[in-house]
């Protein structure tokens, strides 16, 4: 055999040992990951992603109705603030953690970012654009103001939404009760005992 005909073997023994190694990689990752593949002749067809159907929705928003076709895996949070244009309901880390989304469902006081909004139709979604009435600012948003209760602001609507949710229930709070209602509300700026002070002086005008 010439050293031609040598080289030739090696090149193609190499490229099937590369393919078999590609495959069995590709196996062993799909077992490591728990991802089911499909066989080689089907793998051209896109798999059916689940979740991203549209659907007509219906949410009531301070007491008006918005009819809406969104899709199913979208967040309250970000419904509210991109379909609705309330972007007075912040997102801060979009995982439950800030409270930054605050807004209120059937009287309690909710993480938007963590509710599909597909899963609060029929239910009383209250948002601080709801607050104040008449052009007049609701006692906690003026209480917040003149106790200088933020710094950058951010957290404030989540704040006042937790603190409404708590005012509506009971009109007379410790500063105890009140800090258990914020307490899933992280102020970055650490206006935590202007809050609290704002949140006991609305109590006492309401
Ligand atoms: S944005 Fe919802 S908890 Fe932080
Ligand atoms: S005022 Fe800035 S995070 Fe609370």
């Amino acid at each position: 055999m010439s050293s031609n005909d040598e080289k030739e073997k090696l090149r193609i023994s190499r490229r099937a040992f590369l393919r078999t190694m590609g495959i069995g990689a590709a196996a062993s990752t799909a077992v490591a990951t728990g991802v089911l593949q499909a066989p080689l002749a089907e793998s051209a067809v896109p798999p059916k992603v689940e979740g991203l159907d549209y659907v007509p929705v219906e949410l009531k928003v301070n007491g008006r109705r918005y009819a809406l076709t969104i899709e199913t895996r979208r967040s309250l949070a970000d419904v509210l603030r991109t379909e609705l244009e309330l972007t007075g309901t912040k997102i801060g880390c979009n995982q439950g953690e800030c409270g930054a989304c605050t807004v209120i469902i059937d009287g309690r006081a909710m993480y938007s970012c963590l509710l599909l909004a597909v899963n609060v139709q029929g239910k009383n979604i209250e948002t601080i654009e709801g607050l104040s009435r008449g052009g007049r600012l609701h006692p906690l948003q003026s209480a917040f103001i003149e106790k200088d209760a933020y710094q950058c602001g951010w957290c404030t609507p989540g704040q006042i939404m937790a603190s409404k949710a708590l005012l509506d229930k009971n009109k007379n709070p410790t500063l105890a009760e009140v800090k258990t209602a914020v307490s899933g509300n992280i102020c970055r700026c650490a206006a935590y005992n202007h809050i609290f002070e704002a949140v006991l002086a609305a109590a006492k005008k309401l």
